[in-house]
């Protein structure tokens, strides 16, 4: 995240380290499947989830100390995002990802899949080596999790009956499993107790659920140098998200442009005018926000560290995105 520096810092030596270990992890002995894997990696991306899993590791930790095992799993959670966005960019036909082609726009649709499996069996395989049965159960349900995700949303475009609890349902499934998981994993990797898991995986799940809304927001907001995506690509895909999804009542011709899936050429571009002049981005600001302070909360069961502050600074960081 490049404006998110400052609230990494405590981590950047140890993120410095997870970007050269990445590189290594991926050894797919086909050039192809190996150049595949590794595009993405080299774009490099913001790392939040590493940093969010080291800075939990950290927090929990009474030395303020990581351990092996949870920079591995800081380096698995990272691959298995990486996988679920070469998925997705397929699923989604993006083009361009961390500012660089997409792998199947480079490739090809089949080495996508290909190098998303390949990349989601490279996380099982170390997450396999943690030697931690508990911390396996509950980072592999992720991916299946991303599946439901992408099916609940790939069944409900340009659906004017979806609902803003539908969309946090699949919300959870595409983004929030995967924080909380492994916010989770984390600390149970340092012994946590059931009480002090249970609030980290909660601390992971509003976490991802407000990074989803904030992302979805800069769908409509923001720019495609800024994001290295392509901005209104949810629109185009009739994927409604919050910010559409708090504009529908209130704006009459918004609805219409989604029944007729946009067939106009400047069809997108009217609705983006027609949500940006409209409250909806402010109620999907303000639900980001409420997520925020929700997982803000579920830090309170750990004593007050300095690290604690760490992590709720990076927690209102994810605010700052869309300010
Ligand atoms: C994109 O995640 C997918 C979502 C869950 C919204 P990021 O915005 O963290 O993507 P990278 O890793 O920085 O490329
Ligand atoms: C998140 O959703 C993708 C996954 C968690 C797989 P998006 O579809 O919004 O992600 P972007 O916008 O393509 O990065
Ligand atoms: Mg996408
Ligand atoms: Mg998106």
């Amino acid at each position: 995240m490049r404006a998110t520096n400052s609230v990494f810092a405590p981590v950047e030596n140890d993120l410095l380290n997870l970007n050269k270990n990445l590189q290594n992890m991926i050894g797919a002995r086909h050039p192809v499947l190996y150049a595949a894997a590794e595009h993405l990696f080299t774009a490099g991306g913001k790392r939040l989830r590493p940093a969010i899993v080291l800075l939990c590791a950290k927090t929990f930790s009474p030395t303020n100390d990581i351990s092996t095992s949870q920079r591995r799993l800081a380096e698995i959670t990272e691959i298995i995002h990486t996988a679920s966005l070469v998925h997705d960019d397929v699923l989604d036909e993006c083009s361009t990802r961390r500012g660089i082609k997409t792998v199947h726009n480079v490739f090809s649709t089949k080495i996508a899949i290909l190098a998303g499996d390949f990349l989601f069996a490279q996380s099982s395989w170390y997450l396999a080596n943690l030697d931690n049965l508990e911390v396996v159960k509950i980072i592999s349900k992720v991916i299946t999790d991303f599946a439901e995700g992408e099916v609940r949303q790939g069944f409900t475009r340009f659906d004017l009956q979806f609902s803003v609890e539908e969309y946090i349902g699949k919300s959870f499934y595409k983004t929030g499993s995967l924080i909380a998981a492994s916010c989770q994993g984390a600390v149970m990797l340092n012994a946590a107790t059931k009480d002090i898991a249970n609030g980290f995986y909660m601390y992971g799940r509003y976490m991802g659920l407000a990074f989803q809304v904030i992302d979805d927001i800069l769908d409509i907001v923001g720019s495609t140098n800024d994001l290295g995506k392509p901005v209104g690509s949810d629109l185009i895909q009739g994927n409604l998200t919050a910010p559409v999804l708090f504009s529908i009542p209130e704006v009459t011709e918004l609805s219409t442009l989604i029944q007729e899936e946009f067939s106009n050429a400047n069809d997108i571009q009217k609705a983006i005018q027609l949500i940006r002049h409209g409250s909806g981005i402010q109620q999907a600001k303000d639900l980001a926000a409420e997520y925020l302070q929700a997982a803000m909360n579920c830090l309170e069961v750990i004593d007050n560290s300095n690290y604690t502050k760490l992590l709720k600074k990076l927690t209102l960081h994810i605010l700052e995105r869309i300010n």
